[in-house]
């Protein structure tokens, strides 16, 4: 088992990262219990392969579960499964001093976070996040929330869980798309801070997406750590912690187009977005001509998506796409914030692109097509 601490000064927490984490849970739950009982959320999908290694490892140690299965998808992180949790867990009589769990994917971290955090004024509790992407991004940095009519995430609350346990061989039950998904994520970190990292990836991501459980231990636990730095740095994202955004400009953009739908997942559209903001550094002068060429050709042997031509279906024009990106809740006084980069592993935040560089490499983009 590996530990990544988070050092936020009276908001600390440990993240594990291991294989059969599940089984330990109640040991490495249980010193943070006020009483033994803890009240899991989860979605179906997750409760019908993983919820019973879950329960059995925490009776190991005595502690009682209660559990709410919701439907799977990104629908969930809605005001009505939100009130549905909310008053689940009031109805179980979770108090103050009590821990609940988020047993899931990203929305399931996020809803249950957002949950907690409201609840009697603000529970503590728990991520086991259970997709590669709730591993190396959602359940670390206390982003919490739902989505709104209005838009993705425009509803929730900063709240730090108390313990992350990654149990990385509930990974081995994913999809092949689910899993390729988070990792978009995780070369997003090797792009925006490490490019030693990104080269081990070029030489090892593969054998991570095939199972190989050091490969894929040493992925997810790089990325925590790099994630976990920065939310260190600037919690609320005042200034550093947008460099966690690489590549999701162009991504939210591609996301709204496709409505959110399982034409793009977000992971996908974060690959396809670093590869943009890696094309837009390259055509403002920023980084050498051969990077974003690099950034392609990893996403590439990973059998990823990597252009606009991957993506099934129309898509809006480049003016089209840059609406889409201007309604962005990253948008401040109507200036677009973008990630760009001067090289792999040494991106930086700027409001100060020309939209006419942006328009041409969506253009290009789009034109590839065909
Ligand atoms: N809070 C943050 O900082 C942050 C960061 C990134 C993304 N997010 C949010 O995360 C969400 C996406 O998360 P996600 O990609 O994990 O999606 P998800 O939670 O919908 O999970 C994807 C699918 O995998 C299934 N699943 C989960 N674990 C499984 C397992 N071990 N085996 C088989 N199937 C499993 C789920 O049922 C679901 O169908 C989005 O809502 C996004 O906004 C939040
Ligand atoms: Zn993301």
């Amino acid at each position: 088992m590996e530990t990544v601490h988070v050092g936020l000064e009276g908001r600390e927490y440990d993240i594990h990262i291991g294989p059969g984490l599940l089984a330990q849970a109640g040991a490495l739950i249980g010193p943070l219990l006020a009483r033994p009982r803890v009240a899991v959320v989860t979605d179906e999908t997750v409760a019908a392969l993983h919820l019973d290694a879950l329960r059995d490892g925490l009776a190991a140690s005595g502690i009682e579960m209660v559990a709410l299965a919701l439907p799977p998808g990104e629908g969930t992180k809605s005001w009505p499964h939100f009130t549905r949790t909310v008053e689940w867990l009031l109805e179980q009589k979770v108090e103050r001093r009590d821990m609940v769990m988020a047993f899931g994917g990203g929305v399931i971290g996020d809803l249950v976070g957002f949950a907690a955090a409201v609840l009697r004024r603000g529970v503590r509790f728990v991520q086991i996040p259970t997709t590669l992407l709730a591993q190396v991004d959602s359940s670390v940095g206390g982003k919490t929330g739902i989505n709104a009519p209005q838009g993705k995430n425009l509803i929730g609350a900063f709240h730090q869980p108390s313990l992350v346990l990654a149990d990385t061989q509930v990974l081995g039950s994913l999809t092949e798309r689910d899993y390729l998904a988070g990792y978009g994520e995780v070369v997003k970190y090797g792009l925006l801070g490490d490019s030693e990292f990104f080269q081990w990836l070029e030489g090892n991501g593969s054998r991570a997406a095939s199972g190989d459980m050091a490969a894929r231990i040493a992925a997810v636990r790089r990325s925590v750590e790099m994630k976990a730095r920065i939310v260190e740095r600037d919690e609320t994202e005042q200034g550093d912690r947008a460099l966690l955004n690489l590549g999701h400009t162009f991504c939210h953009a591609l996301e709204a187009a496709t409505g959110y739908s399982d034409r793009l997942l977000h992971g996908e559209g974060v690959a396809i977005g670093c590869a943009l903001a890696f094309g837009l550094s390259a055509r403002l002068g920023l980084c050498s001509q051969e990077d974003p060429s690099r950034v392609r050709a990893h996403l590439r042997d990973m059998k990823m998506k990597v252009d606009l031509s991957d993506i099934p279906g129309d898509l809006p024009d480049a003016d089209g796409l840059i609406t889409l990106m201007a309604q962005d809740k990253k948008v401040v006084a109507g200036k677009l914030n973008f990630i760009l980069a001067r090289g792999i592993g040494d991106a930086f935040v700027t409001s100060d692109v020309p939209p006419d560089a942006v328009r041409a490499v969506l253009q290009d983009a789009l034109a590839q097509r065909g």
